[in-house]
């Protein structure tokens, strides 16, 4: 795993309960800390310190990854703000990934590994996403979608109906945005 990784995980949590946070899971994890964002890390260190996570909180690994990818999109959108800015809503956001944004992610960070999403509309305008990788990230996916649609001020129905961790071939999401209804309009009636 890319040490940006990392680095996003570290200001996630910093700025979500504080450095002595960060370095307690440090500890538990058995990690000096010292990641440079080009750097490769082994798979075992980021699972390590997600499990550290879980264990602190007494909460699951997937709802610690969950958490992350929900608290990561603010900070992407911070240092990636191109990716956001030329899109209109989280559909059109997450259809750029495979053409643009982990393209664009693996020039910048030479060995990144990212995956590759299939991509499908439903009748009804539901978008489907197919993900398959060895790393089984799917609660990573599902927070960067929920944090995209914030992003976006979209409320987003997810659904997860097949899932790798569930011994399926590849997870697949059922995604549905609208925009959030604004407080004027619920009073307006
Ligand atoms: C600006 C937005 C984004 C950036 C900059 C970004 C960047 C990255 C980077 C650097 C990695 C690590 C690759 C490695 O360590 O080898 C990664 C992995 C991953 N990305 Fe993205 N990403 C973005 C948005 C998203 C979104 C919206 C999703 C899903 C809906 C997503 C899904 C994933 C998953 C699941 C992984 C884990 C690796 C794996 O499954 O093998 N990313 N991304």
């Amino acid at each position: 795993v890319k040490g940006v990784i990392f680095n996003i995980l570290e200001d996630a949590v910093t700025r979500a309960h504080g450095a002595a946070t960060w370095d307690a899971l440090l500890d538990a994890a058995g990690s000096d800390g010292a990641y440079s964002s080009l750097g490769n890390y082994p798979d075992s260190e980021i699972e390590a310190l997600v499990g550290a996570a879980a264990d602190a909180l007494a909460i699951t690994p997937e709802e610690v990854l969950r958490w992350f990818g929900t608290a990561a999109i603010p900070l992407l959108a911070e240092r990636y703000a191109a990716f956001f800015d030329v899109q209109q809503g989280t559909v059109g956001f997450l259809e750029s990934l495979n053409g643009m944004i982990h393209p664009e992610v693996r020039k910048l960070y030479p060995g990144a590994v990212c995956p590759h999403f299939g991509f499908g509309v439903e009748p009804d305008g539901t978008v489907r996403m197919i993900y398959r990788s060895p790393r089984r990230m799917c609660a990573l996916a599902e927070g960067f979608i929920a944090g995209a649609a914030a992003h976006y001020g979209e409320e987003v129905a997810l659904e997860h109906p097949t899932c790798m961790h569930r011994g399926d071939g590849a997870c697949t999401f059922r995604v549905r945005t609208r925009r959030a209804a604004l407080r004027c309009e619920s009073q307006a009636a």
